[in-house]
């Protein structure tokens, strides 16, 4: 059996990025982890330790992160996401309590990452196609948040997902008495 799986979704990269640098943190030799990319192989193999990543989308995961979080009991999983959004602590809490309501009670919850990821052109577009005189405020702070959204995954972010795979990984070999 595997030490850890790093399972991910993403449409555009960006949380393919985070999930490859987790996979890269995680202390175990090439033989004990394997990163898997959900919409490809659809299928989960058997590990002690799960990171399921994915992109928000409408403030939840999509129904191929839900499904893959229905086989998975009695295992210990973590979830992390890249959104469009400013990752503030109340976002990250909504979103974390969105998809955690899907990991099953039998499992051990260890932790949600977040940090923002670009977002398609698509989208600037259609704020600049909805601006009009009553919302022209509100649209300037979107398309500012998009443009802050840009160059995430930053160094930062990276380094950052890094950290949290180390922390989990260290806490949970602390309680499995490595
Ligand atoms: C259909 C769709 C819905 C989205 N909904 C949200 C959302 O509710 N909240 C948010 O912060 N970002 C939202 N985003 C932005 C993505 O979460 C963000 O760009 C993410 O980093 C994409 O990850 P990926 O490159 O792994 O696909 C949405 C993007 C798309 C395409």
């Amino acid at each position: 059996m595997l030490k850890y799986v790093v399972a991910f979704s993403s449409k555009t990269g960006n949380t393919k990025a985070i999930a490859g640098r987790i996979f890269d943190a995680l202390p175990v030799s090439a033989e004990e982890k394997e990163i898997v990319d959900i919409g490809e192989s659809g299928f989960l193999m058997d590990a002690e330790t799960y990171f399921i990543g994915f992109p928000v989308h409408r403030m939840t995961c999509g129904m191929d992160v839900i499904d893959s979080l229905a086989d998975l009991h009695e295992v210990s999983i973590a979830l992390f996401a890249t959104c469009g959004a400013e990752p503030t602590e109340s976002y990250k809490k909504e979103i974390e309590q969105n998809v955690r309501a899907w990991v099953e009670d039998d499992n051990e919850y260890l932790g949600f990452f977040l940090c923002q990821g670009r977002m398609q052109d698509e989208i600037r577009e259609r704020y600049d196609s909805l601006r009009n005189d009553e919302n022209m405020d509100a649209i300037e702070k979107m398309i500012e948040n998009f443009d802050e959204a840009l160059s995430h995954p930053d160094e930062l972010d990276l380094a950052d997902a890094s950290f949290f795979a180390k922390t989990l990984a260290k806490g949970k070999d602390v309680k499995d008495g490595e």
